[in-house]
């Protein structure tokens, strides 16, 4: 069966950039930022971002691309009669993992931009304080919201990875980026929109310690989707001619352009209207209401806000989705709509039980984004820099030896994946561990 391929440059950014791009730009970016040292905990980002995760993220492109085949099937193909396919059903098993509560998110996005559709945050007599738990707490709203969510996810992956996926990113992710552009230059108008900047980006090198060390690499590996399978099985869509290294760039430029963006678009406004900043759900489907409903202009900006939600939330949703159907239909034989029933199915009654149990959706999050997602890349970049041979690393990383300019870095990146990446993640990790 011949494989599908993404049909073009722009494509794959976007899609890439698509499931990069997400809740973890909007929600958790800004308030890291805030709490842990303004502009130094960004440069600290920047740095990790540059020296660790884009090596991890060339590990993973090369990963996918070199062996053409899912997360699981990579390690199958180039590790054969070994225990490394098992690292790759750790990276199928994640995904899902997330999907089934990022789903439950993704639903509560759709019911509050329904509820912004119909400007209920800045009618009279408004419950803002109690909307989000009223509705969270309740038993068949999440669970509605979490099917819609999951089966229009579902719906475009269906679509196959040229018409669905790369379709659906190359309208969404313009639009998302519009519409935050929108968004901040509503926000840095207000009057006193200057102390928010403040708050935010000002360094205070003071707060820089271990754990704010480990928070930022964490930030990192999640915003940008690594240790997940994900960009191993969207790079093995990517075609031979394609550049690696500056596809891996572009798109992290544009994650971290668009946490910026979001930063500046969300927290000025918390400190206008003196509200106390905090991450995750509570700012934005507690916090954010409040300022909606008083900004002038706020019900318009809570339908831009909440769509632009849905839609980071939707392009990364995709292709948690899809790494689960890449394995099903390649690995065991699946017709495409098979297999995105059965992932449908899965994640659907995992999410039942998160949309109703806040205590199952906390431990989910924390374990995957906190335990599995740096397993995950510790193991991909150990398998590139210890068990591929360091000439197939280079082939694949060259283009075959004719990009010049890939060969004058190779020697680096070479030494990063194998010696100072898994090292320094690792060393992050247990120190975070043991406190
Ligand atoms: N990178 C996405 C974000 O920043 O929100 C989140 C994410 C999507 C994490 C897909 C992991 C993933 F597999």
């Amino acid at each position: 069966m011949k494989r599908e391929k993404f049909s073009s440059r722009l494509g794959i950014l976007l899609a890439m950039a698509g499931s990069a791009v997400g809740l973890g730009n909007m929600w958790r970016f800004p308030y890291m930022v805030g709490v842990n040292g303004g502009g130094a905990f960004i440069l600290l980002y920047i740095i990790f971002v540059i020296v660790l995760c884009l090596p991890i993220f060339f590990s993973e492109f090369i990963l996918g691309r070199r062996s053409q085949a899912n997360a699981f099937g990579a390690f199958r193909k180039l590790a054969p009669g070994t225990a490394w396919p098992l690292v790759g059903i750790l990276a199928i098993a994640t995904p899902m993992i997330i999907l089934s509560y990022y789903s439950v998110v993704g639903g509560w996005s759709l019911k509050f931009l329904a509820n912004a559709l119909s400007f209920s945050f800045t009618k009279e007599g408004a419950d803002l304080g109690s909307m989000f738990g009223n509705f969270a707490g309740s038993t068949w709203g999440p669970c509605i919201a979490h099917t819609l969510f999951l089966a229009t996810t579902a719906g475009i992956v269906l679509g196959g990875v040229q018409k669905g996926i790369e379709r659906f990113s190359k309208v969404m992710m313009p639009l998302l980026f519009l519409l935050v552009i929108a968004m901040g230059i509503r926000t840095l108008t207000l009057p006193k929109a200057g102390e928010g900047l403040v708050w935010l980006f000002k360094p205070d090198f003071s707060k820089v310690g271990i754990s704010v060390c480990a928070a930022a690499l964490g930030q990192a590996f999640y915003s940008l989707s690594l240790g997940y399978g994900i960009m191993l099985t969207y790079s093995s869509y990517v075609d031979k001619k394609e550049n690696i290294a500056t596809s891996a760039v572009k798109i992290t430029g544009m994650d971290l352009l668009f946490s910026l963006l979001a930063s500046c678009a969300i927290m000025p406004a918390v400190f206008v209207f003196g509200l106390e900043p905090n991450a995750g759900a509570g700012l934005v489907f507690n916090t954010l209401p409040h300022i909606f409903a008083t900004m002038p202009l706020g019900g318009l900006v809570a339908i831009i806000f909440f769509l632009a939600l849905l839609v980071a939330a939707l392009t990364s949703s995709v292709s948690l989705c899809e790494v689960g159907v890449a394995f099903l239909v390649e690995e065991k034989h699946l017709k495409r709509s098979t297999a995105t029933i059965i992932v449908f199915a899965f994640c659907w009654i995992v999410g039942i039980f998160c949309a109703l149990n806040g205590k199952v959706f906390d431990i989910f999050d924390y374990v995957s984004s906190n335990i599995l997602m740096i397993l995950g890349s510790l193991f991909m970049v150990i398998f590139v820099g210890w068990r591929m041979k360091r000439t197939d690393v280079f082939d694949e990383f060259t283009n075959g030896g004719t990009l010049a300019a890939n060969k004058r870095i190779f020697g680096f990146v070479w030494f990063v994946i194998k010696w100072l990446a898994p090292i320094a993640v690792l060393f992050i990790f247990i120190s975070n561990f043991i406190g």
